[in-house]
């Protein structure tokens, strides 16, 4: 590290309740009038998007509600948001979800400017302009997706970009965990193991390492693997949620500036073409990538032990993340997602094209050492 650069969501708000104000915020800090907001149809059944529309209501703003996101959405669900926040005439969007919705929020707030099309701002800062207000309100603790740069979009039947642009970056994050309590634990297990990949990656992030993300990578470690089993053995328990969503906001603060790598470059093809949810996809290959970066990150995995308490060596860091992941009962092996023996091979070819994260990886990455990690996760 000699010189790097830090960009973050300027205003974070973390309250238990905070959704029952939400109007009176949005008006207060916005002025806005007309805000548009961004969910899931399981979130509107839960009647958790519920909580948001009423505080709207009791605030008479004129909001209008788009539930239309799926998990790992597509590029159909961003234009059928973007054309409906336009009738709408919205003046702010509310990214209100998981990952999922948030980021089709980031795109919706910048789109509904109609200065530019979906196929122009994919890649590395290509947004000319700017965007709608917005604030993006977390219901799952993990992809940090309320504070980074970044929308992934599925783009193909196997294939997802991205847009990466500082304009990403919301006005604001409201952190309630009260939204949280009723999240499954299967799904509190593969989101949270995500965070926690989130600040390992961030920690050990080749380029782009810096003071700052070391900081908040491990602030999110610690909060995010004392919590993590208590929050899937509990999930009522504010405590332990409160903690996991603000971890999982710090990695992602961290990881927007000192980015994932292997890790998430061996999980996007078992995501493409399986249709594991990414924190699963995550988890699945989490302790082979680990053991295989061991040479070029021995050091930085050691500090982590001894962060949560371990020895202070880096099996030992391997020994306490297999631990975590044996506690949170999360799937361990890829034979046991219906993945064969035989696409190993072309899920190692498909991890090669993530040239974006591989080259933050602390080791160097072959299509053979690719197939070895698939060969080792089986
Ligand atoms: N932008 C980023 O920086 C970034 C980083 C990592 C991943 N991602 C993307 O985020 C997406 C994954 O997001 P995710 O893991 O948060 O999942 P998600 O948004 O896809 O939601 C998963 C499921 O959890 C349900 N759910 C969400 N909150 C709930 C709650 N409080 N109670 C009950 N159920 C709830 C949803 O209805 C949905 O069915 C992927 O598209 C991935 O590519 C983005
Ligand atoms: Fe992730």
């Amino acid at each position: 590290m000699i010189a790097f650069n830090f960009n973050s969501v300027a205003s974070v708000l973390v309250e238990d309740g905070a959704t029952e104000n939400l109007g009176s915020t949005l008006r207060a800090r916005f002025g806005c009038e007309r805000p548009f907001v961004i969910s899931d149809a399981g979130l509107v059944t839960l009647g958790i998007v519920g909580k948001a529309t009423k505080a709207l209501d009791d605030a008479e703003l004129s909001h209008a509600l788009f539930d239309g996101v799926e998990a790992d959405p597509s590029e159909a669900v961003v234009l059928t948001a973007t054309e409906a926040a336009i009738a709408h005439q919205a003046d702010l969007v509310v990214g209100f979800g998981g990952g999922s919705s948030m980021d089709v929020a980031k795109l919706v707030a910048v789109l509904a400017r109609g200065e530019q099309g979906l196929a122009d701002i994919y890649g590395v800062d290509q947004i000319r302009g700017g965007r709608l207000p917005l604030v993006q309100v977390p219901t799952t603790a993990g992809t940090g997706s309320e504070v980074t740069p970044i929308s992934i979009i599925t783009t193909g039947e196997t294939t997802k970009m991205g847009v990466v642009d500082p304009t990403l970056l919301a006005d604001m994050a409201i952190l309630d965990a009260t939204l949280t309590t009723g999240l499954p634990a299967h799904i509190t297990a593969a989101t949270g193991i995500d965070a926690m990949v989130h600040a390992i990656e961030a920690y050990t992030s080749k380029i782009k390492k810096n003071p700052i993300s070391d900081g908040l990578a491990k602030q999110a470690l610690l909060m995010l693997g004392s919590n993590i089993v208590l929050a899937c053995n509990d999930g009522k328990n504010l405590d332990a949620r409160r903690a996991m969503l603000v971890g999982a906001m710090l990695a992602g603060q961290a990881f927007a500036n000192a980015p994932v790598a292997a890790v998430h470059a061996l999980a996007y093809p078992l995501g493409g073409h399986f249709h594991i949810p990414h924190g699963l996809s995550n988890s699945l290959v989490l302790p082979h990538v680990l053991k295989f970066n061991e040479p070029a990150a021995a050091h930085e995995y050691a500090e982590l032990a001894a962060l949560m308490g371990q020895e202070r060596s880096a099996p030992a860091f391997f020994r306490w993340v297999d631990q975590v992941a044996e506690e949170t009962g999360v799937v361990r092996r890829l034979r046991d997602m219906d993945i064969s023996h035989n696409d190993l091979p072309m899920l190692a070819e498909d991890a090669m094209k993530q040239t974006r994260l591989l080259v933050n990886n602390p080791r160097e990455v072959t299509l053979d050492d690719a197939r070895a990690i698939y060969e080792a996760a089986w």
